[in-house]
Formats: C-alpha cells, structure tokens, sequence
C-alpha cells in the first residue's frame, strides 16, 4: 500500500511526519511523492492560527476530487487539527477516513489496514504521552541538518494558544535516546542538529535541566552544530547561557517569542513575563554572548489591545531590533481560553494595518542588523545550492541568517569560512576565503 504524506504547520509537525514515514515503512507501507500514485493521502495538520487552517480546508476539498477518480483513495488527517477538532472532522468532511491525533502515531499501520471495510478511524487521545522515543525517523531533508525532539507538548497555557489542547502536555525525552540518536546522526553524515520542542528550555528529566543536556550534546558531537528552538524567554538561565557560550557548536542565536510590548497584554496572554522583565533577559544573553542573535515571535490585534499597546510594542522592538521575527495577526481559537472569556474586540482591518506596520518595521531591523556582518568572516555550513543562481551555493552563519556566495569548488556539507561582502533585505552575501 503506497502513502503520501504532506506537511503544514512548524518544524514539529516536520519532525512528526519523519516519525510518521518510519512508523509507516516499517509495517511495509510504501511512501510515494506521487499524490496520484498513493492509497492513502496523510496531511499532516496546523491548528495555530485560522490562516492556515483554511488552508488545510482548502486543501481537504481537492483532495475529494482525487477520491472521484481513484474510488479506493483514502484520506487520513493527522496532527493538531485531528486534537482539535476531533470527530466533527468526519461529520464537517464526510470524504475523510481516517483521524489521528500527535500521540497516536503508533496505530497508524493497524489503523489504515482497517480501513479497507470501509470503516472510519479515530484515535485522538493525549493521554499515553507519547514520546517516541525508539523510533528513528525517516529524515528526508538535506541530509545536513537534522530536526531531534527532545520535548512534546506545551504546559504554559498562554491565553491565546491552541498547543496544550492540540499536542497535550509537556513530557520530555530519555536523555539517553537523545544522545543515541545524536551519535546516529553524526556516523550517518549529518551536519546539524536542530533540537525541537515547543519549549526546549523547559526539559526536564528526573534530575537534568535543558542546560545540562545541551552541554553532553555539544560533548559527544564535537564536530556538530547544536542549534534548539523555541525557548520561553523567562526560562533563559544564567547556566544555559554560559553553556552556549562554552561551546563553539553551540550555535549563537535564540528564538525568544515576545508576542506584545505591552505588559498588560502580556498579563491577558497569560505570559510568564512583564515587557522589563524581557529587556533583560535580552540584556543578559547580550552581556554574555555579544554577537548573539535573538528572533521572535509577534501578534498583533490581541483581544482588548489598544493604539497604546501597540505603540509599545513598536516601541519594544525598536529598542531590542530582532535580527528577524515571524508576525502573526491573533486569531481566536476555539477551547482557548481567551476564546472563552476575553473579547476579541479589535477590528480586523486593524490587526491588519497593525500587522503591516510591524512587518514593515521588522524588515529595517533584519537589514539593520545583517548589515552588521559586512567585512566580517564567518563560519558558514553549506546547505545547498541557491535557488536563484546555480552558480551560488548558501548556508548559514552560527547566527542563523543566510549567506549566498559563489561555489568555488566547495561541497555541500563542508564548512567554510565566508567574508561577508553584502547584503540584500533578507540575505548576506559572501564569499569564500580561500
Ligand atoms: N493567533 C495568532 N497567532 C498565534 N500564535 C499562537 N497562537 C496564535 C493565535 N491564536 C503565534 C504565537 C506563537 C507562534 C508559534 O504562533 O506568536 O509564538
């Protein structure tokens, strides 16, 4: 039986849809990248934000024409949607089949060999916290960089934010099958290891913190880049900063969600932070790692926020400038529970025009801040060959930002030292040093 499988949403729902193709060709399956050539169909779901959920719709209804032509095609939805929704999928889009929650993938094969009555499948349950932890996945990146998990799951219960109801609580992983998995992927080639976790800095195993494992990480693959994300910024420590810093395979950046620079609104997501409270968690990674570079999350248009509020955080981010920063409008998310209790008063056409002015704001702080590279010499991993010239390969910097420079006889996979020459808005340019 031939799977196809297609993938919305963050780099954990990535990582999932490797775990998802080990646990499939295990049982025999057989994966296509042919849509037309596959029995089954798996759409692997995102659940955070209503844009891409009418998407992910859109995408259901196209695939019902699929299932005109070819009557024994199968639809299964899998990840945050399946959580959220539940068995109002089957009853929303009577063409699908088959409905497994992030902690389920296990039953996959026993459940899509059922289908063939004609039966329906479900298992949404949260409730076998579910680490994966034997399963190694089937990685179908570069082959340079790859994606580890190290905590499922999110207990933080931000006001606005689907993920404990969607991915269930956090339960972190044997340190021991992390480190294993760690001296796999070096023997296999890899380059990278990006540790993944909705909150990283929040891994806690009997008595080991998320410091501590990332320092026996950068230890037993020396020659690896180490990079992680996301962190809550509250649960940066003196510890983990000092690890960074000790490690030159630690790469030098954080993914530090701001949200809002307003402290009130800040309280009405429930974050665990005031706005001060974030400058200096920024002041102290920057006192100990100067050329650290810091990324974050923003939304605009939050339930109640005012002309105020976000001048402050206009403000906040003219104060900090993020190297780069994804900006979202707020959308209401059903089971929140600022779903439940708090208004969501603010007029779309102003989450809007808010939206586009952080955006607008964020891209002179990226140039401002990778302007700051020219004339400097970095350490670039090479990842592959620039969409734009074939002739350029690009890779990336310990600070994260991309560098395209020209090929000179170097290979992907290989470390180079790279003179940074320019920059465009989102790009630096280099070459290398012989
Ligand atoms: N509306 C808009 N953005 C959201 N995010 C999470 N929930 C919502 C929501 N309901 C954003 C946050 C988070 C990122 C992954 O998605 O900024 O950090």
């Amino acid at each position: 039986m031939k799977f196809y499988i297609e993938t919305y949403g963050c780099q954990m729902n990535i990582y999932d849809s490797e775990i998802i193709c080990s646990i499939l060709l295990k049982s025999g399956f057989i994966k296509t990248s042919n849509l037309k050539k596959a029995d089954i169909i798996l759409l692997n779901t995102c659940s955070i934000r209503e844009k891409p959920e009418k998407k992910i719709f859109n995408r259901f209804l196209k695939i019902k024409c699929f299932k005109k032509t070819n009557k024994k095609l199968k639809l299964g939805i899998v990840g945050c949607l399946a959580t959220h929704y539940k068995k109002k999928l089957f009853e929303k889009f009577k063409f699908i089949d088959l409905i497994v929650g992030p902690d389920s993938y296990k039953k996959l094969p026993e459940m899509i060999n059922k289908l063939k009555n004609n039966n329906k499948e479900i298992d949404v349950s949260l409730a076998n916290k579910e680490r994966y932890t034997k399963i190694i996945p089937n990685r179908g990146r570069n082959g340079i960089s790859a994606f580890l998990s190290i905590i499922r799951g999110c207990d933080k219960m931000c006001t606005f934010c689907i993920v404990p109801y969607s991915r269930g609580r956090e339960k972190s992983r044997n340190p021991n099958s992390i480190l294993k998995e760690c001296k796999l992927l070096y023997k296999k080639g890899y380059k990278e290891i990006i540790l993944l976790g909705q909150n990283v800095d929040a891994y806690f195993w009997k008595k080991m913190k998320f410091f501590q494992l990332l320092e026996l990480i950068a230890k037993t693959v020396p020659l690896m880049r180490i990079r992680f994300l996301t962190s809550y910024p509250s649960n940066i420590t003196k510890n983990l900063l000092k690890v960074v810093k000790k490690y030159s395979n630690i790469c030098k950046h954080f993914h530090l969600p701001l949200q809002s620079g307003s402290t009130r609104i800040l309280s009405l997501m429930r974050r665990k932070y005031t706005v001060e409270e974030f400058l200096l968690i920024i002041k102290r990674i920057k006192k100990i790692l100067p050329d650290c570079s810091i990324s974050s999350d923003i939304m605009t248009g939050f339930c109640t926020e005012t002309q105020a509020d976000h001048r402050e955080t206009i403000r906040i981010m003219n104060l900090i400038k993020f190297n780069f920063s994804f900006m979202f409008k707020y959308s209401s998310r059903q089971g929140t529970y600022a779903y439940r209790k708090l208004k969501d008063n603010v007029p779309n056409s102003l989450k809007i025009s808010r939206l586009n002015e952080i955006i607008m704001l964020q891209k002179s702080h990226s140039f401002y801040r990778l302007k700051q590279n020219i004339g400097k010499i970095q350490e670039v991993l090479i990842e592959g060959i620039s969409k734009k010239d074939e002739k350029y390969y690009y890779g990336r910097n310990s600070n994260n930002d991309i560098i395209v420079f020209p090929k000179n006889k170097s290979k992907i996979g290989s470390y180079k030292k790279v003179k940074i020459i320019n920059s465009t808005f989102t790009t630096l340019i280099g070459e290398i040093i012989p």
